[in-house]
């Protein structure tokens, strides 16, 4: 689906200019860009990055330094996954898993070499890969860093842009997509705070 027909109408390019994305983040995030011009995946990585931010102080056993990395750079194998058939690989209609597993598996390599030329330390590398190779598959999460990652990405099926985007991309009505979002919360999203997010979005209706 073109940019314009799924409704990425974001700048996406203006995030560092307008501090969406932290100063300590700008490097990353603008090796990660060129692999998220698809699928509107630049806005959604940002808004999953916004969610990171505010699901963390709730959680401070986890660790900033590898949640919000793992978060800019989960969803950069998408673009090794044809755009013709992204729509058959997630959603409502998602029927091939294997194209879902693909962007996990080239994600993570793709991750892993970013990281390697901004010199991050090793352990980080690993642990942000394994996060991102199975971020959307693995049915529980490694650990706490993990779990705020996928929150975080599953957060946004509920924010103002995310249902926006999807609602299109499903075609769902808003009522529709409302319903599905509302019996999905507790299956998709693991931590009290991103359920308490997510009804709080939905509370607010389309717009
Ligand atoms: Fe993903
Ligand atoms: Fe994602």
């Amino acid at each position: 689906m073109h940019r314009e027909d799924a409704g990425c109408e974001f700048q996406a390019k203006d995030a560092c200019a307008d501090r969406t994305v932290d100063e300590r983040h700008r490097a990353l995030y603008q090796r990660a860009l060129p692999y998220l011009h698809t699928r509107c995946n630049d806005i959604h990585t940002l808004v999953a990055y916004q969610q990171a931010k505010l699901l963390l102080p709730h959680y401070p056993d986890a660790d900033d330094r590898v949640v919000l990395p793992a978060v800019l750079l989960h969803d950069v194998g998408w673009s090794a996954v044809p755009e013709s058939s992204h729509s058959t690989a997630f959603g409502p209609r998602m029927s091939n898993p294997a194209l879902q597993r693909l962007h996990e598996t080239e994600g993570a390599r793709i991750a892993a070499a970013i990281l390697l030329e901004l010199g991050v330390d090793a352990a980080t590398r690993e642990e942000v890969a394994a996060i991102v190779d199975g971020h959307d598959t693995r049915p529980n999460a490694l650990s706490r860093n993990d779990e705020l990652v996928r929150d975080a990405d599953r957060l946004w099926r509920f924010t103002p842009p995310g249902t926006r985007i999807d609602s299109r991309r499903f075609g769902m009505t808003p009522a529709e997509h409302f319903a599905w979002l509302e019996a999905g919360i507790d299956s998709w999203l693991s931590t009290p705070e991103a359920k308490r997010l997510a009804r709080a979005y939905l509370a607010e209706g389309p717009r």
